[in-house]
């Protein structure tokens, strides 16, 4: 698994006022548009291309476009969700599926509740959403769940990432290289709660106005 935390001015001020505890739900649910639109530019460097032909105003070109099968991008429900339009935004031929996990706050196990996914994963390029990286054992499933069916490269994009989460990933996945996690910040650590040090509180309740 490799790391990439990132390093903007722009993505460290969002961060910041999406921390904020001042910051309402319609604010956060934008700043983490925005977010995500920063972050999965890095997060598609990767993306497999194809060339393609095509005919400017002024001759032929032989030009670029995302190649198939098309990648796929899985917000982890619930809060992945508020990441989805800025992911598919920046990818909009992407095909989306769905992963619904809930974590034990006590046993810390993880269940998975609903999976709405293409039959067949095989070679995707998947982009997993999801805004905090916490103990990892969500990402951790995630990942099993999503190698199990063939799928050829995970990129995991979240907005706050705990050490804790981030090693967790690397002693259970090594250094494979179809592995990669972006994340805005790499925080403190987790609290006795197993919520991110100083991280931004409950990021679904933040965001669809439960907390
Ligand atoms: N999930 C959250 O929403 N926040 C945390 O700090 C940790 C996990």
């Amino acid at each position: 698994m490799k790391l990439h935390v990132a390093d903007h001015p722009l993505i460290a001020h969002k961060l910041t006022v999406l921390r904020d505890e001042r910051t309402d739900s319609a604010r956060f649910r934008q700043l983490t548009d925005e977010l995500v639109t920063l972050l999965a530019y890095e997060a598609t460097r990767n993306v497999r291309v194809q060339p393609k032909q095509i005919n400017t105003p002024v001759c032929a070109t032989t030009g670029t476009q995302i190649a198939q099968p098309r990648p796929l991008v899985v917000p982890i429900l619930r809060a992945g969700l508020g990441m989805l339009e800025g992911m598919t935004r920046m990818l909009p031929t992407a095909e989306v599926g769905f992963l619904g996990m809930v974590r034990d706050d006590d046993t810390l196990e993880v269940e998975t509740y609903a999976q709405r996914l293409p039959n067949d994963l095989e070679d995707r390029q998947v982009f997993v959403i999801d805004p905090m990286l916490a103990t990892g054992h969500t990402l951790e499933m995630a990942i099993d769940f999503l190698l199990e069916r063939g799928v050829s490269h995970i990129s995991t994009v979240c907005l706050v990432a705990a050490p804790e989460g981030v090693n967790y990933i690397t002693e259970r996945f090594g250094d494979r290289a179809d592995i990669d996690v972006f994340t805005a910040a790499l925080d403190e650590g987790l609290n006795e709660n197993n919520y991110i040090v100083p991280g931004l509180g409950d990021a679904g309740d933040r965001m669809y106005g439960t907390a």
